[in-house]
């Protein structure tokens, strides 16, 4: 009976295009995911450097100046003296810290609403902590640090202790916060302080208060 068999040839036919179909329909996915992963990709921030338009890997010296350059070390360690458009970080004397021949008066009484205070310099500070003088970071061994190690500097950014184990360093060094850099940071902002211009410059030692600190 024609019935009961139906034309093979059309059977045959539909189940062509019906595979046909799928497998195209497969491809096309299969592109588009490909496509999206890849877009995906590209959106991430690079970390790697394979980006084109990543800058290219600073050396830990380069790092550690960018470092010292951005964290405002100069604002405190670099005394400022006044130019035309007024108080100037005087780049002669970089980073070596409060100038020895800056003598100082006692500093102003101070109350609880301005309980600290700063030299013109912004290199000595008086507050109920005492009187602190910003460092000489240059690497001089008798006046700068000279005879520390990187070990030393990590120890004392990361436990505020002076040279990582003795009197806790007084503010305003923030040392609390630049503490959180990672180790390969911290060491390249130290590398790039040994490489700076040594400067012969003896900061006065700490002052602590006088009299006991008001609670
Ligand atoms: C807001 C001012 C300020 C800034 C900014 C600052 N410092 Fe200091 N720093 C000081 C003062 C003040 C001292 C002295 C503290 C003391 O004698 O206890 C000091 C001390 C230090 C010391 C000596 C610590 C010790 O063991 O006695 C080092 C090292 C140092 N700073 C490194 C840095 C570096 C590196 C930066 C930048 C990443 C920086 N400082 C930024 C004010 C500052």
């Amino acid at each position: 009976m024609i019935k009961a068999n139906p034309d093979p040839a059309r059977t045959a036919t539909k189940i062509g295009t019906f595979r046909w179909w799928s497998v195209s329909f497969a491809v096309v996915a299969t592109a588009l995911i490909v496509l999206l992963a890849t877009q995906i990709v590209k959106s991430q921030p690079s970390g790697g450097g394979k980006s084109k338009t990543a800058a290219p890997a600073k050396s830990p010296l380069e790092r550690g100046e960018y470092l010292v350059t951005i964290l405002g070390c100069n604002d405190c360690h670099t005394p400022l003296s006044m130019g035309p458009q007024g108080p100037e970080p005087d780049m002669s004397r970089m980073l070596s810290g409060h100038p020895e021949t800056m003598k100082l008066p006692p500093p102003p009484a101070l109350t609880d609403a301005w309980m600290w205070a700063g030299t013109a310099t912004n290199t000595a500070f008086a507050g109920p902590w005492g009187i602190s003088y910003a460092a000489n970071l240059t690497p001089d061994e008798e006046t700068g640090m000279g005879v520390w190690t990187e070990e030393t500097f990590v120890k004392a950014m990361r436990s505020g202790k002076h040279m990582g184990g003795s009197r806790p360093i007084m503010p305003p060094m923030p040392w609390m916060w630049y503490g959180k850099m990672s180790d390969e940071d911290l060491k390249a902002v130290f590398t790039y302080l040994r490489s700076v211009p040594r400067m012969k410059n003896h900061v006065p030692a700490y002052q602590p208060p006088s009299a006991p600190v008001k609670q």
